[in-house]
């Protein structure tokens, strides 16, 4: 299991000392969830704040790729805005633009790994036709906005059938972010889940590498 810690739930007036408490040789990503106050309530940072969480990564060996997870309303003009810091994976919502094929396509351009995102409303089906062009489709278990809600099962069924439809696109990943911890990781393990974000199980904890740890160990 791979795993990608959400810095949303940690000290992020301190993230320097964040991570220089963080064994790396533990962290697959650094999951950044970008907000713009639309299409989810709250606003959290951007493109800058992005570039200086790179920044901070450089000083580390192994250094995590960075999973960055939009959540803004016109993704066809925030997307452009990553490329430059090169994150290995740019996600964008499947609520939020009539192209993205397209956008994915841009994101691949660049030679970064595109995902697209799905609601917990928002049915599997929409992404369908599209999967080969994706490099990874991630489940939300819980509704985007903010860290620490519980997870919705609903995520099971369309975390079944995604593993099922992979069969076919062996290339796609598939990522589940919400709610993640010790209750639901062997499940989410069994069904075919490749990365896992977490944010409160990790940060809100004494021993953080600890949890990674036991995110990590199920296969
Ligand atoms: C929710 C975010 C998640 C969140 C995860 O909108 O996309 O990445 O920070 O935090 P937990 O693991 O606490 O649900
Ligand atoms: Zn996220």
């Amino acid at each position: 299991m791979q795993v990608s810690p959400s810095i949303l739930a940690s000290d992020l007036t301190r993230l320097d000392k964040v991570f220089g408490s963080m064994d790396m040789s533990l962290v697959d990503y650094i999951h950044i969830d970008v907000m713009d106050g639309h299409f989810v309530p709250p606003i959290t940072f951007g493109e800058s704040y992005t570039q200086m969480v790179k920044n901070l990564l450089g000083e580390f060996h192994p250094q995590p790729g960075l999973d960055v997870h939009l959540m803004v309303e016109s993704p066809d003009k925030e997307v452009p805005k990553y490329f430059s810091i090169k994150p290995s994976i740019l996600t964008f919502h499947a609520e939020t633009t009539h192209f993205p094929l397209r956008l994915a396509s841009e994101i691949r351009k660049q030679g970064i790994r595109a995902g697209i995102s799905l609601n917990p409303a928002t049915p599997l089906e929409s992404v369908e036709n599209i999967l080969d062009s994706l490099d990874l489709v991630l489940l939300m278990s819980v509704e985007p906005g903010y860290y620490g809600q519980p997870f919705i099962s609903s995520v099971w069924d369309k975390l079944e059938k995604l593993a099922d439809w992979k069969k076919k696109y062996p290339h796609l990943t598939i990522e589940v972010d919400g709610g993640v911890d010790d209750k639901n990781i062997e499940k989410l393990s069994r069904l075919g889940a490749d990365i896992v974000v977490a944010g409160s199980y990790i940060f809100k904890a004494q021993d953080i590498n600890e949890r990674i740890r036991t995110l990590k160990k199920y296969s």
